[in-house]
């Protein structure tokens, strides 16, 4: 091992994410501290506007739906400011991260080849990713998830990109506050499960799927994606991170593994990436794939809501638009307790988990009101 690499090992909680340079670093600071600039102070400025545009529109007896609102935000230029600052702060962060892989690419791939595994990972050349993943870029990552050259390098953009994205809220370099909340809130709810096999759907570079294999470590743990990249890159962090997973390269709508075959299927923040046919067929999924009195957990983004007020409405679609989010709406509307019951599960639940740093030790705390974004996230959960 070379000393570049040991060194790297004793600097970083996770030795294969990518180590930006001093300049590189300088940028990525640049583009988080723009991002936050963008939410932090220009868009409450367009929430008051429309707040005023609403009043205004309800005392001339005008529409104060989202449609109308926006019409009238386009009358201010401040608004058309912001759109383009949120997209374009969001493009220079995969530009800035995208440079600083590519500088370490061999080194990365070096560190990605692991000697004796724990787990796996298998990728399936002839996969077609569904339609929703290949319209657009979500998040405007160039390529999109399902983006793969046969490395591992798309899975190591995500990885850092990830980690500027979230503002380091999200557990910093690890990024893994979801998946611990969503192992809380097994243990919350379901505090005598002691699952053996264990399936995270919507796994990514597998920053939900290694709190499964440290909260549960005698489980079997399988992760699947759309992208082979991200996957092969899934396989090597989780390996040094010293978790046994076995990622491998399929839809959630319909994978490879047999009915009843797991005790706990588990996502996060996969739904408002896929569509709302999508989400009925991967709960009916996560139905077939459990064994009677297995658990079913799908967490997404604590932003719930119900239509009734056009600003909310509007950043909603503003998001799915400008950050290309294909089913942000859907996933933010969606009944998930009726959509839960039509598959079949039993004592479905829906709310607010506490967000949990690490998963045994909690909080277990799970309630109708949400705490607040990166405070607690939304989550369904029911029995098979
Ligand atoms: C926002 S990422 C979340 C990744 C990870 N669960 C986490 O919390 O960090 C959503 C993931 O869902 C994946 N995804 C979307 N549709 C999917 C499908 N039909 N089957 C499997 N994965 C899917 C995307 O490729 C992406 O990696």
């Amino acid at each position: 091992m070379s000393d570049q690499i040991s060194e790297r090992r004793q600097q970083f909680d996770h030795p294969l994410i990518a180590v930006p340079s001093h300049d590189e670093l300088t940028e990525q600071l640049f583009v988080r501290d723009l991002k936050l600039y963008v939410m932090g102070e220009i868009e409450p400025v367009q929430a008051r506007i429309a707040a005023a545009e609403q009043r205004g529109a309800r005392a001339t007896g005008g529409n104060d739906g989202a449609g109308a609102l926006r019409a009238r935000m386009a009358q201010h230029e401040s608004f058309g400011t912001w759109l383009s600052l949120k997209r374009e702060s969001q493009r220079q962060l995969w530009s800035s991260v995208a440079a600083s892989v590519e500088r370490q690419a061999d080194q990365l791939e070096q560190l990605a080849d692991i000697a004796a595994p724990l787990g796996s990972v298998r990728t399936d050349p002839g996969f077609v990713p569904p339609d929703y993943i290949q319209r657009g870029d979500i998040h405007l990552m160039p390529g999109g998830n399902a983006h793969d050259d046969g490395s591992i390098l798309q899975g190591a953009v995500m990885d850092r990109g990830g980690a500027v994205y979230m503002l380091g809220r999200n557990g910093g370099m690890l990024n893994d506050l979801r998946g611990q909340t969503a192992m809380a809130h097994v243990l919350t709810r379901f505090p005598d499960l002691a699952p053996r096999r264990i399936l995270d759907m919507g796994c990514g570079i597998g920053t939900s799927t290694v709190p499964a294999a440290t909260c549960f470590p005698d489980a079997e743990v399988h992760g699947i994606d759309v992208g082979a990249s991200m996957l092969r890159y899934a396989h090597a962090r989780a390996e040094h991170l010293g978790a046994a997973v076995h990622f491998s390269q399929q839809s959630a709508e319909r994978t490879d593994f047999a009915d009843g075959s797991f005790d706990l299927v588990f996502s996060c923040v996969m739904f408002h990436e896929t569509s709302q046919a999508a989400s009925m067929a991967i709960i009916a999924e996560s139905r077939r794939l459990l064994r009677p009195g297995g658990v079913a957990v799908h967490l997404e983004v604590p932003l719930l809501h119900d239509n009734q007020d056009a600003w909310v409405e509007l950043s909603g679609e503003l998001e799915a638009q400008y950050n290309n989010e294909p089913n942000w709406h859907g996933a933010l509307t969606a009944d998930y307790r009726s959509l839960f019951e039509a598959a079949g599960f039993n004592a479905v639940e829906t709310g607010y988990q506490a967000t949990s740093p690490a998963a045994r030790q909690g909080p277990f705390r799970f309630g109708p009101e949400s705490e607040g974004v990166f405070r607690s996230w939304f989550v369904a959960s029911g029995v098979a």
